[in-house]
């Protein structure tokens, strides 16, 4: 149930990086925020800004309280891997 399914590495999830085709990083997992997009409350651009990276300082700078793991349970992809070569 909504596990993690595989992992992801830091190269993969860099070419993720449209708006179209969005991944972020928070807190060790990867997530498909494509369709999150128009809905963040902070407006695309914002949201923009931490696509196709670890995300982390910038969600946790922003708003570390925003229940993202709820919002986006249907939206992980993975784990993030720490070798760039992991899952690539
Ligand atoms: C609000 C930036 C990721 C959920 C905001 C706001 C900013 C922002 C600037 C404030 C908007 C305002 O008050 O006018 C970012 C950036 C992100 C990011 C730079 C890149 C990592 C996310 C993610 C989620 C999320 C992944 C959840 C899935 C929300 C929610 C609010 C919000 C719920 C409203 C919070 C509130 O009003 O207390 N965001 N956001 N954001 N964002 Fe993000």
């Amino acid at each position: 149930v909504n596990g993690v399914r595989r992992t992801v590495s830091k190269k993969e999830l860099a070419r993720h990086n449209k708006r179209n085709d969005a991944w972020l990083a928070i807190r060790g997992k990867v997530y498909n925020v494509t369709r999150y997009m128009e809905f963040h409350p902070g407006g695309e651009e914002e949201l923009m800004r931490g696509v196709g990276i670890d995300a982390t300082k910038l969600f946790n700078d922003v708003h570390a309280w925003v229940n993202y793991e709820s919002l986006l349970q249907k939206c992980i992809v993975g784990s993030l891997g720490e070798a760039d070569t992991e899952g690539a």
